[in-house]
């Protein structure tokens, strides 16, 4: 079993009977959906699942979870995703897969978020992770302007054929290489104050507990509220 599986199989233990369960997306969010299906169909568990993707939305639909918007809920009770990077303060950067925007509005309405990592993402500081930002296609090429002359090394994520990746919202994504984010919320505060910025990959008071797989065995962090 790779870290990402056992990490993802852990975390699907924390699901209850009755909840209404944010589902993440991602290679390891994947083994989360596949175990919470397991578990449905053998445990007779009965949950709602709130997608964060298409492709989670495709996937949890095959496994015969039953699903509903964010909008028919009225909230999501926990929510389990993976993260690209999460420091000891409990901040991270979300958006790899693309799939940053429905992500953080899933997070957002959840009472509880659990991020499920390798020990590869769990790192001191930030950056080395491109940022990804969801932009509004008009304007996008302003945005990678602006973004250039603040040095944040930005880079539109194009596909195999060179054109733009389209996200489930229909927006772009362009990722900054910014090596090191000494103040994310600094960053993140400036992001949002920019026209065409749909959202941003920096999720910053949002997680509460991390299941992180290492080589050694399982290791879970809760955040403590101070
Ligand atoms: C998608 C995400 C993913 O959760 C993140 O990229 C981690 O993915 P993986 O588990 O495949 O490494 O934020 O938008």
């Amino acid at each position: 079993m790779n870290l990402k599986q056992m990490v993802g199989i852990e975390a699907a233990s924390y699901i209850e009977d009755g909840m209404i369960v944010g589902l993440g997306t991602g290679s390891t969010a994947y083994y989360m959906v596949e175990e919470l299906g397991r578990r449905i169909k053998e445990e007779n568990l009965s949950v709602v699942g709130v997608t964060t993707s298409e492709a989670t939305r495709q996937q949890a639909e095959g496994l015969g979870i039953p699903l509903k918007s964010i909008d028919e809920v009225p909230h999501v009770d926990l929510t389990i995703d993976g993260a690209d990077e999460v420091n000891p303060q409990f901040e991270g950067i979300k958006g790899g897969g693309a799939a940053l925007l429905f992500e953080k509005i899933v997070a957002t309405y959840s009472r509880h978020n659990i991020w499920i990592v390798d020990e590869s993402k769990w790192v001191e500081q930030l950056g080395a992770f491109p940022l990804p930002v969801e932009v509004m296609p008009y304007g996008s090429q302003q945005l990678v302007h602006l973004f250039e002359k603040e040095g944040l090394n930005p880079v539109l994520r194009v596909d195999a054929d060179n054109n733009p990746i389209v996200t489930d919202g229909k927006h772009y994504i362009i990722d900054l290489h910014c090596q090191v984010i000494a103040e994310p919320r600094r960053l993140a505060d400036w992001l949002n104050s920019l026209p065409g910025v749909v959202e941003h990959g920096l999720f910053l008071s949002i997680v509460d507990t991390v299941i992180i797989g290492k080589e050694s065995g399982i290791e879970t962090i809760q955040k403590h509220a101070n």
